[in-house]
């Protein structure tokens, strides 16, 4: 797709592109398949300016912007999804929240080392009785001097394993549903801090999911972020920015598989010819290549809108809901174009297909951006 970038853009594009060639994509497949997180690979994100392209120069980070982030995000989630969504949630969900929300103390305390990747950092919505209804989330925060007791469980925490800072959603007022939940930063290293439930999932089997547990764990008043009240819509503003980054991971999913079903039409032959030859093949990718521009146009839209300022709700959730659904029909594509050697390890095809998954579920499922949408949309319903 030839899309005008700018020089920096363009060096963006090509430094995260050399490094997933290189460095992700020739140990992805033995990652994913073992359920090693790739701690190097993190690291050296850390090294190339990959886990601050939100945080200004002032806290660490390059203050690259969205644009850049998602030009990055495709790359590295191209060659492997795991380690992209680790990138994506600590620039998108934990970097940004702190940047538009944390104090001047919270900023200089936390950024620095999250940019530079010597901190992981993970994000807490989700419980086990709370998913999609993200406000009827129960774990607690109670006011006890100048801290708050956190006690409860947060469900299917992408990196929680590895975090050491959890920016956890908590309910500090029963008596109102959205507006009774405040937004805090916590240490893994506080005393009432575990990680409970390792995962075990389809895909992204080298990113952890875990359960955390709060008990009895003591953090301070001035580890809030924003204001006691205010944490849904903080959560929410966050998940605006997220799903753009889980959109233009559905994107580098995508377009793996059409450079791996490219390839294999190219190479393999039947009925004495290439198969790429055959109609059957050429619509599939076809319309694969389709979807995936259409896909990118729209992250760079949502992500362009949010580095002008501009509202970008709607957009963002149009990105990941097209984006993980064109994703999905690649992956089943590519998947199909390779026959039986695409049900098996041994092509990567395999794990595109089991990877692409979860875009359809995480940061809102499809169902929840058509709702987000639909919201948009309708203006006078009563
Ligand atoms: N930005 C700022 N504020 C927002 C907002 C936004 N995008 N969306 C809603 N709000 C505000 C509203 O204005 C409203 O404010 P007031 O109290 O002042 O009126 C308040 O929040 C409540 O809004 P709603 O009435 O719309 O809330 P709702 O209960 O109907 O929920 C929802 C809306 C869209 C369904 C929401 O619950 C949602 O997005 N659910 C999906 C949750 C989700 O995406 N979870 C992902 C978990 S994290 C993850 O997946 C990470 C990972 O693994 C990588």
């Amino acid at each position: 797709m030839q899309f005008p970038l700018t020089e920096e853009q363009r060096l963006i594009q090509t430094t995260a592109r050399e490094f997933a060639d290189n460095e992700i994509a020739p140990v992805a497949d033995k990652h994913n398949r073992e359920g090693v997180f790739p701690a190097d690979l993190v690291k050296r994100m850390g090294q190339l300016g990959f886990l601050g392209m939100l945080v200004p120069e002032t806290y660490g980070g390059n203050g690259i912007g969205n644009f850049g982030l998602v030009l990055a995000l495709e790359e590295v989630n191209r060659a492997c999804a795991s380690t992209g969504v680790t990138m994506s949630v600590q620039n998108s969900l934990v970097c940004a929240p702190i940047v538009h929300f944390g104090s001047a103390a919270l900023k200089k305390k936390y950024l620095p080392k999250l940019a530079s990747g010597e901190f992981l950092g993970a994000y807490a919505l989700s419980e086990p009785g709370s998913g999609s209804d993200a406000a009827g989330l129960v774990a607690s925060a109670v006011k006890d001097g100048d801290s708050f007791v956190l006690n409860g469980t947060k469900n299917f925490i992408t990196t929680g394993a590895e975090a050491d800072v959890v920016i956890a959603m908590l309910r500090t007022d029963p008596s109102h549903k959205t507006r009774g939940i405040t937004a805090f930063i916590v240490e893994s290293g506080w005393e009432g801090f575990a990680v409970g439930k390792k995962e075990d999932k389809l895909g992204l089997r080298s990113s952890s999911t875990v359960q955390l547990v709060f008990e009895d764990m003591r953090v301070p008043a001035a580890n809030i972020l924003g204001e006691v009240g205010i944490g849904f819509k903080i959560a929410m503003h966050t998940l605006d920015g997220g799903r753009i980054g889980i959109a233009a991971q559905a994107v580098g999913i995508a377009q793996a598989c059409l450079d791996a079903s490219v390839k294999y039409a190219e190479e393999r032959e039947a009925f004495d010819q290439q198969i790429g030859k055959f109609q059957a093949i050429q619509f599939k990718l076809a319309n694969m290549a389709t979807k995936i521009e259409a896909s990118r146009l729209l992250v760079y839209n949502a992500a362009r809108l949010k580095d002008a300022g501009q509202p970008h709700g709607k957009e963002a959730a149009m990105a990941k809901l097209f984006a993980s659904e064109a994703s999905n029909d690649a992956a089943r594509e590519a998947v199909q174009i390779h026959g039986g050697a695409g049900y098996l390890e041994d092509f990567s095809v395999e794990r595109y297909f089991r990877d692409a998954r979860i875009t359809e579920i995480y940061e809102g499922t499809s169902e929840i951006q058509r709702i987000v949408i639909a919201r948009h949309v309708l203006k006078n319903l009563r």
